[in-house]
């Protein structure tokens, strides 16, 4: 009924882990353009294959290759064409292999209907079942065909593109962020349910992304789209419709803060290393939190009885490494839990549980799952994220933002420093030292300053050389070092593609130690804390095997062959440890001509379980 009032009132002219964006507007001649270079800002989130449609008059132009997106320039000589509306894809295979057929944009049969879409749609068998029995045709493997087929469906019974896109989207389920443009509409119409979907409003026009990166030049005020909404998008106006409560929804514009400036690599080869090097600013932002933010932190601490720690990758470790400063500090015990591990824990969840998820993009499948078991057993959620209006934001009880602005490379670094400083800051809080961590953490920005200056670069360039074609890499630490540990080798492992593995240095008799051989590098973390003297004796047992030691610490020992100097400060030594080892890492990755940046099989956001 209300949906009816939208598109009556709007004239209608108008499957995967991926990037998609789509733009309206008066800048029809540069649509093309908009749209290819929305697309080059999304790459970062991981992809295989794009493609792009181009909205005109007669026709639909459609554009898909494999690959990098470098390669197509030639597709943008359109020839002063103009265009009322575009929509492209950066796909990230899971349903059906990386082909031009299986790249979005997917049309109907009668090549009037263009979609893209991002997420899963569990039940696209049976759709495709019975669309099949109706005589549609398919032209790719993917689980998103079936979304224009349906719509062609629909609209053969005489509604109106708008109509028969709500009945499509109603009949889906699964996760999808979708965008449709129908050549003979004025409008580009979009719907979300566990993927992400933001409206960019430009002077001149509108965008629809994944993410604001992909329109960050034109503006950067946004409309987050919540779960089971829709819009209805023109060169003029944006409608939004709630398909689930059946009601129009007013929604309020944000203005995000990253600025191009962040999205652009300057003079710096690769994001990877730009964003190691920000760091010592990055911390510092982590860190200062308003009172108001600590203390309603502070509060849901307080007063939870049992408290879990969710996140996946690096934030997970992030997690771990946290849990043992939590417990030397304020006595308290966390559980600690990989987001995709949570569900099985669901029975241990009460309302008064504190659940904190923790996650760069606030968009991670896994997270967002725990989430909402989290809360559907009515316990309190505590974000800590990157992302403003990102999923998790919208889904928590309260948010602490990271602030360390955008993280292109899709390994993360300043997002696993920052993530380390906030979580260290509040076990302190909850003892009442914030203020004392806020002002030790100048000292550990001039610590990521001096372990990254000329000097120590060209050290660690110098070991990459030598370790940079080993079979196997290991990482051993004891306590937060531990956590510490497992980040490390995770970071090598990403960019060099050489085997990397973390363990706690207590774990290496008991299977590990079968791996080395002579010559094979090891990384031992080794602070001036309770855990050296032991760490030291797990690096002998590796030294006497053949291994070859690579001591970060702030004292050197005999037992290292080569060693990396980082300061001991009250706060934050071990967020310092890890910095040398992802320069190293990045080091590695380049002489092995790797590009560090986008590491091959991963994405940046993990929409999908
Ligand atoms: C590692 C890495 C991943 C992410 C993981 C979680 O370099 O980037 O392991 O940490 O995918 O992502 P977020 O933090 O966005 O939930």
């Amino acid at each position: 009924m209300f949906l009816g009032s939208i598109f009556k009132s709007t004239p209608l002219i108008l499957s995967t882990m991926c990037g998609i964006i789509a733009y309206i507007g008066l800048k029809r001649r540069e649509a093309p353009r908009l749209l290819f270079d929305g697309l080059r800002r999304l790459e970062y989130r991981g992809y295989d294959s794009w493609g792009m449609a181009l909205i005109g008059n007669p026709s639909i132009e459609v554009h898909k290759r494999v690959g990098a997106i470098t390669e197509a320039r030639f597709l943008l000589n359109n020839n002063g064409a103009c265009f009322h509306a575009v929509l492209g894809h950066t796909r990230w295979a899971t349903h059906g292999g990386v082909s031009e057929k299986n790249a979005h944009p997917h049309l109907d049969c009668t090549g009037r209907i263009a979609v893209v879409h991002n997420g899963i749609i569990d039940n696209y068998l049976e759709l495709k079942e019975m669309l099949l029995n109706r005589g549609h045709v398919f032209t790719s493997d993917t689980d998103t065909e079936v979304v224009p087929h349906l719509i062609e469906e629909e609209m053969k019974s005489g509604k109106s593109f708008g109509t028969a896109f709500l009945e499509a989207i109603r009949k889906l389920e699964g996760s999808y962020a979708i965008i449709s443009a129908c050549k003979d509409s004025r409008a580009l119409l979009c719907a979300k349910k566990d993927s992400p979907l933001v409206i960019g409003v430009a002077s001149h026009g509108y965008f629809i992304a994944s993410d604001p990166v992909g329109f960050l030049e034109h503006t950067r005020d946004v409309i987050f789209l919540d779960d089971h909404e829709l819009a209805v998008v023109t060169p003029e106006s944006v409608s939004i419709f709630n398909f689930r409560e059946e009601k129009i929804k007013r929604k309020q514009t944000h203005t995000i803060d990253w600025d191009l400036e962040r999205v652009e690599k300057h003079n710096y080869p690769y994001f990877m290393e730009k964003e190691i090097m920000e760091q010592k600013e990055t911390v510092v932002r982590a860190v200062l939190q308003s009172e108001d933010t600590i203390k309603r932190v502070v509060d849901m601490f307080n007063n939870a009885y049992g408290v879990f720690f969710v996140a996946c990758g690096s934030s997970y470790y992030a997690a771990l490494a946290s849990s043992y400063i939590f417990s030397k500090v304020d006595r308290k015990h966390i559980n600690v839990v990989d987001a995709s591990e949570f569900r099985y824990y669901r029975d241990f969840i009460t309302p008064k549980t504190l659940v904190v998820a923790i996650s760069q993009s606030g968009e991670t499948a896994d997270v967002l799952d725990a989430v909402k078991i989290a809360k559907k057993k009515k316990a309190r959620v505590l974000a800590i994220t990157n992302v403003m209006g990102s999923s998790l934001m919208r889904l928590s009880d309260f948010t602490i933002h990271m602030n360390c602005g955008p993280e292109i490379c899709v390994v993360g670094t300043k997002s696993f420093t920052a993530q380390l400083a906030i979580l260290e800051l509040i076990a302190h809080a909850l003892m009442g030292k914030e203020t004392e961590v806020k002002n030790a953490y100048r000292e550990v920005s001039r610590g990521i300053e001096e372990i990254l200056n000329e000097e120590n670069r060209t050290k660690l360039d110098a070991l990459a050389e030598t370790i940079k074609d080993k079979e196997h890499v290991f990482c051993i630490g004891r306590g937060v070092s531990h956590a510490i540990a497992l980040e490390a080798a995770l970071k090598i492992k990403e960019v060099t593609y050489i085997h990397a593995e973390g363990f706690a240095g207590g774990a290496l008799k008991h299977g590990p130690l079968a791996l080395i051989e002579e010559g094979t590098p090891c990384v031992v973390f080794a602070p001036e804390d309770e855990t050296y003297d032991d760490i030291i004796s797990n690096a002998t047992e590796i030294k006497s095997r053949g291994g070859m030691i690579i001591g970060v610490g702030s004292r050197d020992h005999d037992v290292f062959d080569n060693f990396i100097r980082v300061p001991s400060l009250p706060f934050g030594t071990h967020l310092l440890s890890v910095v040398p080892i992802q320069y190293l890492a990045y080091r590695m990755a380049v002489l092995r001509g790797l590009n560090p940046d986008k590491p091959r099989n991963l994405a940046k956001s993990v929409t999908v379980k």
